[in-house]
Parts: C-alpha cells; sequence; structure tokens
C-alpha cells in the first residue's frame, strides 16, 4: 500500500489518515446513531485505503468495538487493517472505576477481543490512568500480554507527563494518544520533546477539536450532543475560534482543497505525529479526510496556519 507510514518504534504500518471510531456504536456520546451506516461507513473506507481504526470499550460500552469487529470481519481484511482500542473502565453495578490493576487489564483485554472477533489487539491503550497502580507495572501486564501475543503494541492515552515517564521507565510505551489540535497545543511542549526522543509516537485526539476544524460551523449551528457544554464551542470564544477556521479556509482555498484537510496535513507534517484518527459519522467525511493525503503544505504555509492559533 502506497504513503504507509511505521508508528513510532513499532512494527504496524499504515495510511496515515486513520479514523476515529467513538461515532461508531457510541450511543452513550451521539444520540440518534445508525449501526448499520456505521458499519458501511467503515467497510467504505476500507475499501478506499483505510486501514487504522481507533475505537475503546467506553464508546458505547463495548459497541463500537462489536460493530468495529463485525465491519472488519463481514469486509475479510483482518491482517492488513490495524485495529487500536483502550480499556480501564471497570463497571460495579452502574458505578464506573477506572482500573489498571494487571488483573484488570488483562481482563479487559480478553474482553477486548471477543468483542473485535480477533486473536489479536494491533495497539492497546490504558485508556485513563487510575490513581493506585504504578504506571511501570501497569505497562509491565501489557508487556507481558504482547509477549503472549494478544497484543502488538503499547499505548496510554490522557496520562500526564509524568504518568509517561514512569509508565516508560522501562522503554515499553509504544503510542501516547492526548488531546491536541490547533486549538490545543500544549503538548507540544509537554510531551513532544519527551515523545521525540523516546521514538513513542503521539496520536491526538479531536485534531478537528469536535468538528470546529472541519470547517464547517457557522454561528447558528447548534449542538445536541456532548459538544452543547464544550466552552470553545459556546458564546463568544465560538464565534472568535471561527474566525479563526475562515482564516484557515482562505489558506485552503488557494490550494483548492477542505479546511479539514489543510488541518490534517498540518498534524502529519509534525515530527511527533505519524498518524491522525479523525471522527467521522458520514461516509463522505471519512473519504474526504483520507484524501487529505494529497495535500502538500509548503513551510510557508506551514507557518502560516501556525500563526494564526498562535496570534491573538
Ligand atoms: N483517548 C481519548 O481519551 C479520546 C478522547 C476523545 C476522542 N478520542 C479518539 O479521537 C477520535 C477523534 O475525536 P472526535 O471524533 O471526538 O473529534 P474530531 O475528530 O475532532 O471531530 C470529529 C467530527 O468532525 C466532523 N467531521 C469529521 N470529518 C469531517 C469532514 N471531512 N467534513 C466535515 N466534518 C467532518 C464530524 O462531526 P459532525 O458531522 O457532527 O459535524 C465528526 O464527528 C475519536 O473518534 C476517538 O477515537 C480519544
Amino acid at each position: 500500500m502506497p504513503n504507509q507510514v511505521q508508528i513510532g518504534n513499532t512494527d504496524l504500518r499504515v495510511n496515515p489518515i486513520g479514523l476515529g471510531a467513538n461515532a461508531i456504536g457510541g450511543h452513550n456520546l451521539y444520540p440518534g446513531l445508525n449501526e448499520q451506516a456505521n458499519k458501511e461507513l467503515i467497510k467504505a473506507a476500507i475499501k478506499e485505503g483505510l486501514d487504522f481504526v481507533d475505537t475503546a470499550f467506553s464508546y458505547g460500552m463495548g459497541r463500537s468495538e462489536e460493530l468495529v469487529g463485525e465491519a472488519i470481519r463481514e469486509i475479510g481484511k483482518r491482517h492488513e487493517i490495524i485495529i487500536a482500542t483502550k480499556g480501564a473502565q471497570r463497571f460495579i453495578g452502574e458505578e464506573k472505576h477506572i482500573d489498571n490493576s494487571p488483573d484488570f487489564l488483562r481482563e479487559t483485554v480478553d474482553a477486548s477481543l471477543k468483542r473485535l472477533q480477533t486473536d489479536y489487539i494491533d495497539l492497546f491503550y490504558i485508556h485513563y490512568p487510575d490513581e493506585n497502580t504504578p504506571k511501570y507495572e501497569a505497562i509491565g501486564t501489557l508487556k507481558e500480554l504482547k509477549d503472549a501475543g494478544k497484543i502488538r503494541a503499547i499505548g496510554v492515552s490522557n496520562f500526564s507527563p509524568e504518568q509517561l515517564r514512569e509508565a516508560n521507565q522501562d522503554g515499553y510505551v509504544d503510542v501516547i494518544q492526548g488531546h491536541y489540535n490547533l486549538f490545543h497545543r500544549d503538548a507540544e511542549q509537554d510531551y513532544f520533546p519527551y515523545t521525540i526522543q523516546h521514538g513513542i509516537s503521539f496520536v491526538p485526539y479531536f485534531p478537528f477539536a469536535s468538528g470546529l476544524l472541519a470547517g464547517k460551523y457557522t454561528k447558528e449551528t447548534q449542538f445536541n450532543d456532548f459538544r452543547a457544554n464544550m466552552p470553545h464551542l459556546k458564546g463568544q470564544a465560538f464565534e472568535q475560534n471561527l474566525e479563526k477556521v475562515d482564516q484557515l479556509r482562505q489558506i485552503a482555498n488557494r490550494k483548492q482543497a477542505e479546511v479539514s484537510q489543510v488541518v490534517l496535513a498540518w498534524y502529519l507534517a509534525q515530527e511527533a505525529i505519524d498518524t491522525v484518527i479523525p471522527g467521522a459519522k458520514k461516509t463522505e467525511q471519512v473519504l474526504n479526510n483520507l484524501s487529505a493525503l494529497e495535500i502538500n503544505l509548503t513551510a510557508q504555509e506551514m507557518n502560516e496556519i501556525d500563526q494564526i492559533f498562535t496570534s491573538d
């Protein structure tokens, strides 16, 4: 497959534009999802070269993993697809606890394997850090699972820089997934120097700032899901952010590209980032995102974009 990249130091090779699957079966996040359409979206994208899907137990409490597993099984290309999933949420009755203990990590990996209908997970992340488990111990457990062939690469998500260092004390962390986009750039200082130095790949989540950087929202846009409470999508902050997206649109127009494509190309030009996982609810969105691979930004365009989001 052309244009494949290696994820950090792992042996995983992917199309750098993956799919974030929290809107695939993520009924707890988005109302009114159509599961059949969700599966068709994955299959259509795979036919067009998508080979990296990012899911998690907590998207629909296992439903996203089940649908991803079904879609990949139906299309019959398990070995060509890189599946990333995440776990750490233990339910005791209705109550959710974050748990990184060795026993629970073994249990949750086994449960993900079943839901995904597979006998290996390409990339397994600890979704959130808990308060009690030493991070090197949690990662030691994932290393055992890796040696046993149940997972191929080790990830952490939402770990602070200190937790990442502790987790990686034996050098076993392959990937960190964290909040990063043009509006939210702390990771450049907080994580990138360390991850670059240690060959850990940084996978940004919310690459479109939950849709804002895909370039289609206006002042009139109303959100009927968890986005309704996001500060950057409300009031004056939303209006100021839309102005920045308009400036980005001028660059995109010059290149006869979409705002969303220019944004993805900007991330992929960062040394710390190998892959992106934009979410999508419609097949045309995921196909449109895949075609961002055709966009090349000059150093001057990279700078111009940087300036839009760093100046007040
Ligand atoms: N590790 C973690 O804790 C964590 C946390 C959050 C997310 N994630 C992962 O990161 C992935 C990405 O985050 P996200 O999906 O929440 O947010 P996002 O990628 O920033 O935004 C996705 C939204 O942008 C819109 N969109 C996408 N492509 C578009 C296109 N080409 N044209 C127009 N609109 C487009 C869609 O929303 P509309 O159609 O509704 O406008 C889509 O749902 C998730 O799917 C998940 O896998 C991980």
